[in-house]
């Protein structure tokens, strides 16, 4: 049976899956690649580390220049994170005529469209499946599988521990904090969440399946983001009454006649029953709709040492076959400014909002707020105000659902209402995802 040398840069949790799958299943990558592939090199940085892999000495190494000059390793699994050093390593890789798979989302979020041109250039290829969503195979559907499709929106579900917190926090009326714990003590959550909760991550993965499907070439940074960190339990609890699910959702919609795409990730009210709303636990789950398929729905483990190793392995033999090169083409294709689409103002987004103010109970106020609405032209649709008796709160929860409205008269509002005196200043407001 022929052969494709291929190559790991990076031990860590998913390089050792990785490395587990090629040593451990050579048969199955045979099979669906009609090829063995051979795993020649791993390198790392610190060789006395322990693994839970056994990794023959032969191809351990702490030296890349072995794996760079070897002309035989055609495909390497580069899987180091952060931005440096693994985009030069990603550059040399490339340079020295290899294939590149990768898990590295923030680097592709970051640098994807440079790295992808130069690969282009070169005649070689950057395949990134686990860089999305782990092991759901999100990126190969898009490119390939609903490549009959103008894609006309994608909403997800793409942070694990998010998603672990909220669905808790929703379940079982669970306070943020302890849920963290929780999540910290199970493995489900860095030690340091903030890139997770804050909205960081997800956006990350958005921007690159913006690129994929809609060819939105954006740096994450300038897609508008919020994270599920300061999501209030009594927030929770007025959308459970209401029959709607907080969950924190990317957001990417086809608008101006496929001319625009809007972005955004944040925390939204979904009703409950809908697929997305029912996403528990640590999942992940994109809802894709094309515009000759309909609704396609994707649901699996986001990360994780073998689900994301699921979905490296996928790509070493998707490279080797050469069925990369499908998912290149969809980018070559965007890579073109004339079909390319611009990122829309965020301001122009739309769509239904739930909005709680915390007003002082006295005649007059609802109006107030209901006519600084109505001045943005925002119209309501229902209003909960529950009774607290005669006692000493003076201040209640108001709390609205609105008509579609833009993202920019509401803001507008909020902020005109949260000045006005009777209204406490810390308004919540969070889209509808309809
Ligand atoms: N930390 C991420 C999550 C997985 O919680 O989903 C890696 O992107």
């Amino acid at each position: 049976m022929e052969k494709t040398n291929v190559g790991i840069v990076g031990l860590g949790t998913v390089g050792q899956g990785v490395a587990k799958i090629l040593l451990d299943h050579g048969d199955r990558t045979a099979r669906h690649a009609g090829r063995t592939l051979w795993l020649k090199h791993a390198i790392v940085r610190d060789l006395s580390k322990p693994r839970d892999v056994n990794i023959p000495d032969d191809i351990l190494s702490d030296d890349i220049e072995r794996l760079i000059n070897d002309e035989s390793v055609s495909v390497v699994a580069q899987l180091i994170g952060g931005i440096e050093p693994a985009k030069s390593i990603t550059l040399r890789l490339l340079e020295s005529g290899k294939d590149v798979v990768t898990a590295n989302k923030a680097l592709l979020a970051a640098h994807g469209p440079e790295l992808f041109d130069r690969a282009r250039e070169l005649g070689r290829s950057i395949a990134f499946e686990a860089s999305v969503a782990g092991g759901i195979p999100i990126i190969a559907n898009v490119s390939q599988c609903l490549s009959a499709n103008q894609i006309t929106s994608m909403h997800a579900i793409l942070n694990g521990t998010s998603n672990f917190i909220i669905s808790k926090m929703d379940l079982e009326g669970a306070d943020y904090n302890e849920v963290l714990k929780t999540a910290q003590e199970l493995g489900l959550a860095e030690a340091d969440p903030t890139m997770d909760v804050d909205g960081s991550d997800a956006v990350q993965k958005l921007a690159i399946l913006a690129h994929l499907g809609f060819g939105a070439r954006v740096h994450w940074s300038d897609i508008p983001k919020r994270g599920i960190d300061n999501i209030q339990a009594c927030d929770m609890a007025f959308a459970k009454q209401m029959g709607y699910r907080v969950k924190l959702i990317a957001y990417a919609k086809l608008v101006d006649n496929g001319k625009g795409i809007q972005l955004c990730v944040g925390p939204m009210l979904i009703k409950a029953g809908e697929p997305l709303a029912e996403v528990q636990a640590n999942y992940n789950a994109v809802s894709v709709v094309g515009d000759a398929v309909g609704p396609v729905f994707f649901h699996g483990q986001g990360a994780g040492q073998m689900p994301t190793a699921s979905a490296v392995v996928a790509d070493l033999i998707d490279t080797a076959v050469g069925r990369t090169d499908l998912t290149f083409k969809t980018l070559e294709l965007w890579a073109d400014g004339n079909k390319r689409v611009e990122f829309a103002s965020p301001g122009e987004l739309e769509g239904r909002f739930y909005m709680r103010f915390d007003v002082q109970d006295h005649p007059g106020v609802l109006g107030q707020v209901t006519s600084l609405l109505g001045e943005q032209g925002i119209s309501i649709a229902s209003v909960i105000q529950h009774e607290v008796g005669d006692g000493p709160a003076k201040t209640v929860p108001l709390v609205m659902m609105t008509h579609a409205a833009k993202e920019s008269a509401a803001t507008a509002a909020m902020t005109q209402i949260a000045a006005l005196p009777t209204v406490a200043d810390t308004p919540e407001r969070l889209r509808i995802l309809d």
